[in-house]
């Protein structure tokens, strides 16, 4: 890519001191998972939703993930000898947002049991490892603590995926088409090719890209949109709540509400309790209008009756796949 294409993408740049928020934001452009952290000690028990999880070595066997030192948990991790990463499952969002504000009753209604080492193991996640404490350096204003694993499972499971500061799935590269491709052109059949949901991934990464232009011309960003459109429908919700509903990370609601509030399509109630102003549906109205005209144009080729057929089926499959 050219310095010029580069400068025509360029969304923010800078100095992390002097904006901390467009920091956060362009770390967010490194994708992770999203684990929650567990460890016991004496009769406490402590969880925290982490995404700084990462493998530092296969042989010995070590992993790391970091800690704000503000963290109410820091003292238990710190007594604990042994740590348990419990990575989400795709479904997990709700236990994630739970684990990401500190209260004392974050395994209330949760199913967990102890594993060997005596922290607790999350049901229905996608990887556990059940950690031996190995080393803790300071980190700036978090501590990295470095772990053995002792034990690993791994459960057949799609996982969580945290990118752009929201919550994703992990779905194969559209280039995998190439390969595809590659089949039909020597003559070999190739299932791909009769898939509706290849199909329907295509269709929707084409479409869902070329409306993101027409949702910035409406000066907001995909997270403040979706934050604006549950305001839309849950006027009054705390950032917590907009978090859970626009599967948008803590710190990127606390952020786009920020700035939802700055331009006025936000108000803030009672402390905390947040709601949409009448400029703010006005913008969401706009949104959808865009979207309207954006839908049309693109369909405009179709036969009416094919899209309709196409709607029906949609509708349909959608239903089978609740049932
Ligand atoms: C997706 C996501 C990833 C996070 N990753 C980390 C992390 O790696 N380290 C950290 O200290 N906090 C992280 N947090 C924030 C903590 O989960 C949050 O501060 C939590 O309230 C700490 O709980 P505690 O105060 O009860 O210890 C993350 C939050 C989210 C939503």
């Amino acid at each position: 890519m050219s310095s010029r294409d580069d400068a025509a993408h360029l969304v923010e740049e800078g100095k992390p001191l002097d904006d901390q928020r467009a920091f956060r934001r362009a770390l967010g452009q490194f994708a992770t998972g999203v684990a929650i952290v567990t460890a016991s000690a004496g009769d406490q028990l402590a969880g925290v939703t982490a995404n700084s999880f990462t493998s530092v070595s296969l042989d010995p066997p070590l992993v790391l993930w970091s800690l704000e030192t503000k963290a109410q948990s820091l003292p238990v991790f710190r007594e604990a000898s042994h740590f348990a990463v419990n990575v989400l499952s795709a479904d997990q969002v709700a236990l994630s947002t739970r684990f990401a504000r500190s209260s004392l009753d974050k395994f209330h209604g949760v199913g967990w049991r102890r594993g060997e080492s005596g922290a607790p193991l999350i049901e229905d996640v996608a990887a556990h490892f059940e950690c031996r404490r190995e080393a803790e350096y300071e980190g700036g204003d978090h501590v990295i603590l470095i772990g053995r694993v002792d034990r690993f499972a791994r459960f057949d499971r799609e996982v969580l995926v945290f990118a752009h500061g929201r919550y994703g799935l992990s779905v194969d590269h559209p280039a995998i088409d190439v390969a595809r491709r590659t089949l039909v052109e020597t003559g070999d059949p190739h299932p791909l090719d009769d898939f509706l949901l290849p199909l329907m991934f295509r269709a929707y990464e084409q479409l869902s890209g070329a409306f993101e232009r027409h949702r910035e011309a409406e000066g907001l960003t995909i997270n403040q949109s979706r934050i604006l459109a549950c305001l839309a429908a849950h006027p009054g919700s705390s950032i917590e709540t907009l978090s859970r509903l626009s599967y948008v990370g803590q710190a990127t609601a606390e952020d786009a509400v920020a700035a939802l509030l700055s331009n006025g399509l936000a108000a803030m109630r009672p402390p905390g309790v947040i709601d949409i102003t009448a400029e703010g549906r006005a913008r969401l109205h706009g949104i959808v209008t865009r979207a309207r005209a954006f839908e049309a144009k693109k369909l405009a080729g179709i036969p009416k009756a094919d899209v309709e057929a196409l709607r029906r089926a949609l509708a349909a499959l959608g239903r089978a796949s609740r049932e």
